[in-house]
């Protein structure tokens, strides 16, 4: 049964990251939905220069697979990440396994590649303020609608140029952004964070916002 939420404050500070997940195809409908709820974010001067890309079929799955396992290789050293022994029940091992589920088993789900179109004069960073709304409209709707999703860095590093290549992205069009989506094995649950206040300022850099609570 999909665990359905419509309530917005529900969604947002329930939508944590799946990595482990059924064998349940993604259907076109709720996978629609997310794309749809995607092209609802704000972008710079409305401009939507964006391309989702669904990834499913068998060749597609297999380079994103290929993606997933060059990320791995960087993940592992940039977080110091082992594959936990098998009796080792903590949290840490918990979590641990179930990202080595996730790049194990990569070439087995469907994901969305987000693209943004180069403009000129904008920074990087001001074209990613362009579609990441995007990716996170998408990761919520996923969340409401009982899915799972996790926002991965597969087309970073080596897998920049393998799905370039395998999907034909022109040149002049930035890969943003990747998020892996199924029905998830596990529960969905809150998400942990800092208080929201330790990252609130009042006017300085280091003043606090006490009356704002
Ligand atoms: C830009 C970005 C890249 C990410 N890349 C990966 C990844 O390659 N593999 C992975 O398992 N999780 C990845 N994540 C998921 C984060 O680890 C996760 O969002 C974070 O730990 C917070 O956990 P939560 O979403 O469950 O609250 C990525 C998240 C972001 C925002």
């Amino acid at each position: 049964m999909a665990d359905l939420v419509a309530d917005v404050w529900e969604v947002m500070s329930t939508a944590r990251t799946i990595r482990r997940f059924t064998d349940e195809p993604v259907g076109d409908d709720v996978l629609g939905r997310c794309l749809e709820a995607a092209t609802w974010a704000p972008s710079g001067a409305n401009a939507q220069a964006w391309r989702f890309v669904v990834l499913r079929s068998p060749e597609q799955r297999a380079v994103v697979a290929q993606a997933a396992s060059q990320a791995l290789t960087v993940i592992e050293e940039a977080y110091s990440l082992t594959r936990p022994a098998a009796d080792d029940d903590s949290h840490r091992a918990r979590n641990d396994r179930a990202t080595y589920e996730l790049h194990d088993r990569a070439g087995e789900f469907t994901s969305v590649l987000f693209v943004q179109r180069r403009l000129r004069l904008a920074s990087d960073m001001l074209l990613g303020g362009s579609i990441f709304p995007a990716m996170q409209n998408f990761l919520l709707a996923a969340r409401a609608q009982g899915l799972g999703a996790c926002l991965t860095s597969w087309a970073s590093y080596g897998g920049e140029p393998l799905l370039r290549d395998a999907i034909g992205v022109p040149e002049d069009w930035m890969l943003a952004g990747h998020v892996v989506v199924g029905w998830p094995k596990g529960r969905h649950g809150p998400v942990r964070r800092r208080p929201w206040q330790t990252a609130v300022n009042a006017d300085r850099w280091d003043a606090p916002a006490p009356g704002i609570t």
